[in-house]
């Protein structure tokens, strides 16, 4: 597949057949990952496979506790309705991990965030090689991250960039339109 076309294509995928994806499939999501550029070349992420129900129960618990804050705290009416069945749906989810003291040099100058970053374009990386197998993915971030670090068993200080719902997309995603992007040239607003 193009590389524009996988980028066009790829879309937020909400429901799954259930259909498996193999190990193999997963290890190549994560090879294309990893090619992802990173401050100083420290390659701050992480990942964690999520297979087994009992791993993917606590991922559920905590996603149906952050909508419970959410509606709790008398959040937006959509949210209420939001449905996490596409985590029942889905064969496999990856987490993607990050180590927030590898951003390089960042935290010299004001600049702490290379290390989610460098995870953020990890995590394209793999979406985009998911859409060019034809599996559909989610950038999944609706839960305490803290509490899902602790849940995944994370070692002290790693943080989560997201967690993708990876499988077969239970028919068509129409693509969200996107705004015309401001563009300027040599300086804001000209
Ligand atoms: C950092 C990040 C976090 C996101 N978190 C969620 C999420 O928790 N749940 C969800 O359904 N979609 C989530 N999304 C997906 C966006 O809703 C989606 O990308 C957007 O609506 C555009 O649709 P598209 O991805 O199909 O182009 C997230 C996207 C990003 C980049």
């Amino acid at each position: 597949m193009e590389l524009l076309q996988a980028i066009q294509e790829r879309r937020s995928v909400r429901a799954f057949t259930g259909q498996p994806v193999s190990p193999e499939q997963v290890d190549s999501l994560i090879q294309a990952a990893v090619w992802a550029p990173s401050p100083l070349h420290q390659q701050p992420w992480s990942f964690v496979v999520i297979r087994s129900e009992e791993a993917k129960a606590k991922v559920k618990q905590l996603c149906r506790a952050a909508k419970q804050g959410v509606a709790d705290a008398g959040g937006p009416e959509w949210a209420h309705k939001y449905s996490f069945d596409f985590l029942d749906q889905a064969p496999v989810y990856v987490a993607v991990l990050f180590d927030p003291n590898k951003s390089g040099l960042g935290p010299y100058f004001n600049q702490a965030h290379g290390a989610l970053q460098a995870a953020s374009a990890a995590v394209q990386n793999l979406m985009l090689a998911a859409t060019a197998q034809g599996l559909g993915s989610l950038w999944l971030t609706f839960f305490d991250p803290k509490a899902m670090a602790l849940a995944l068993g994370a070692s002290e200080g790693l943080e989560v960039a997201g967690i993708i719902p990876l499988g077969t997309p239970a028919g068509e995603v129409k693509a969200p339109p996107r705004k015309q992007p401001k563009v300027f040239i040599d300086a804001y607003g000209q």
